[in-house]
């Protein structure tokens, strides 16, 4: 499918790259393409970043009907950019929009637009230490009506943001909150879905959290509030013993990429890693016997992010001393190594974008 381009008349000044946080500002460009029944997705164009102007009635307002991904573009040694794994959040893009009632796009079209809109961003690439272009394809449902059905007309649009650290604590460890008053999502739900609804869902336990010192929710299962699921944006690891543990892919956690990365490493540096269910009870006796030695979360935005403190009801979980543990470490410098082209990609994560 031919994309057309149209390029902006002025450009934008680019931010102090020492100073990026998260999603704040946006680049020159934006990728747009439209669906609806007789032509089916149509139509893909790179042009100025600009307003969706959309009827108050537009279906995704109402009811939430869109789904989204999260990868990032990174600066190589040599200048070039390059993206990590692009072909999973493709298919985990039509993953969600299959839950969401949403026709899915031809993997080859999403992964040539994104490499096109972030060839044409290309200056927008930072090239400071710690720092990438974060790309946010979304999908979002347009037809203006209130009836609750699933729209017929749709509007794929790619974002990109040069972005620093996802936690104000860079990779310092952060504390995380357990959450025993509310669930993120249920089995035959939508939270292995990326879709809008499921961040809305998490608010209000992220703000209990916020007020009480923590960063993030750690989610327990929905139903017994008992098994281990995952943190606000990131999936989460354990490491107990010998045994490398993150929560099983249930049905209702996020299948993420840097956590199905996170599993092959391990397994390749031969490491136990298992994907099974964890109780909140088994992390407490692991801490009381002195057999929990990490805990990690993995995400796009958060990449490896040490986790130091855990609260559950009144009992308070310290991991380590406060320091980054040896494996977070290792996870961290290796998957970096890899996404920023520093090391040989054995895996063939990479693709390149220029250069
Ligand atoms: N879980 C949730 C709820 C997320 O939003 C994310 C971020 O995308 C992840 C896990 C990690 O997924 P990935 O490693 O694919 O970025
Ligand atoms: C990501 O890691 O890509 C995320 O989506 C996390 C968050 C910004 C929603």
């Amino acid at each position: 499918m031919q994309i057309t381009v149209n390029k902006a008349q002025t450009l934008k000044e680019k931010p102090d790259e020492n100073n990026l946080g998260f999603g704040t500002t946006f680049s020159d460009h934006m990728l747009n393409m439209d669906y609806n029944p007789d032509e089916g997705w149509h139509n893909p164009r790179i042009e100025p970043y600009q307003p969706i102007v959309m009827e108050p009635s537009t279906m995704v307002l109402h009811y939430g009907q869109g789904v989204f991904e999260g990868l990032k573009g990174y600066r190589n040694p040599s200048g070039g950019i390059q993206l990590f794994r692009p072909q999973e959040n493709v298919r985990r893009l039509n993953r969600s929009s299959k839950r969401l009632c949403i026709p899915e796009i031809d993997e080859n079209v999403v992964l040539e637009a994104i490499k096109q809109l972030v060839n044409v961003e290309k200056d927008w690439v930072p090239g400071v230490e710690g720092t990438s272009l974060y790309i946010r394809p979304t999908i979002i449902a347009t037809d203006p009506f209130l009836g609750v059905r699933a729209s017929f007309t749709y509007r794929f649009f790619i974002i990109l943001s040069p972005v620093g650290a996802y936690y104000p604590e860079g990779f310092n460890p952060v504390k995380i909150f357990v959450t025993r008053d509310f669930v993120r999502a249920v089995r035959g739900g939508v939270g292995e879905a990326k879709t809008l609804g499921n961040y809305a869902a998490s608010l209000l336990a992220g703000d209990k959290a916020h007020e009480e010192g923590y960063t993030q929710v750690l989610w327990l299962d929905g139903v017994e509030q008992k098994y281990i699921e995952e943190v606000g944006a990131m999936n989460i690891f354990f490491v107990v013993g010998d045994e490398i543990v993150t929560p099983e892919l249930s049905g209702s956690i996020l299948p993420g990429i840097t956590r199905k990365s996170v599993v092959e490493l391990g397994k390749s540096w031969g490491l136990t890693v298992s994907e099974r269910k964890i109780s909140i009870d088994e992390v407490l006796q692991a801490q009381a016997d002195g057999s929990l030695r990490e805990v990690f979360g993995s995400g796009t935005a958060a990449v490896i992010s040490p986790v130091g403190e855990i609260k559950y009801g009144d009992k308070l979980i310290t991991i380590g001393d406060g320091s980054v543990g040896p494996l977070s470490q290792r996870f961290y410098d290796s998957l970096t190594d890899i996404q920023y082209g520093k090391a040989d990609d054995p895996f063939g994560w990479v693709v390149p974008v220029s250069g």
